[in-house]
């Protein structure tokens, strides 16, 4: 999605702030979710979950700032995205470790194409703040899709579940980017 100039009150920077914002809340509650069933049936995967999570803590904190600093306030998508989360995550993990895989390469593969947009406009618009804000996660994210990858999240049995993540995943951007 290319990301362009709001017609509304809001402007373009601070609605992807609000949007990455309830983005962080959705995937900690992924993890989350994750966790609950990792505990009981793979608690192998609990360092790797606790470190995603942790890594979206941060990230959530790094946007709440910024929106902060704008006299901002959480995007109307925040509660959608905690709850879509928890779903999403707890929906994966019943098919275990390749299903928690491909719920993370899904969508952080959604995430990171929206990141590098919104990196684009934000350069354009010299939004320097957002810019960095928006930078500062960017590896995270990308190192997580490709621990999904390459931990199984691509096998061809999940491509149903993905497709469903991704399009939520998708869905809930554009939604609350309007
Ligand atoms: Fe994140
Ligand atoms: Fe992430």
């Amino acid at each position: 999605m290319k990301y362009q100039d709001s017609n509304s009150s809001i402007d373009t920077a601070k609605k992807i702030l609000k949007v990455n914002h309830a983005g962080e809340f959705g995937a900690i509650n992924i993890y989350k979710a994750q966790l609950l069933i990792a505990k009981l049936f793979m608690r192998d995967m609990k360092p790797l979950l606790y470190d995603f999570m942790a890594d979206e803590q941060r990230h959530l904190d790094i946007f709440w700032q910024e929106i902060q600093n704008r006299n901002g306030i959480k995007c109307k998508s925040y509660w959608l995205c905690g709850i879509g989360g928890f779903f999403m995550g707890l929906f994966s993990a019943c098919f275990g470790r390749k299903g928690i895989m491909a719920c993370t390469w899904a969508v952080e593969s959604v995430v990171v194409n929206h990141l590098k947009e919104q990196l684009v406009y934000l350069k354009n618009s010299k939004d320097i703040a957002a810019y960095k804000a928006v930078n500062s996660i960017l590896e995270d994210e990308e190192n997580h899709r490709d621990i999904g990858s390459a931990q199984g999240g691509k096998n061809m049995l999940f491509k149903p579940l993905r497709f469903v993540i991704s399009s939520f995943t998708e869905l809930i951007i554009r939604f609350g980017m309007r």
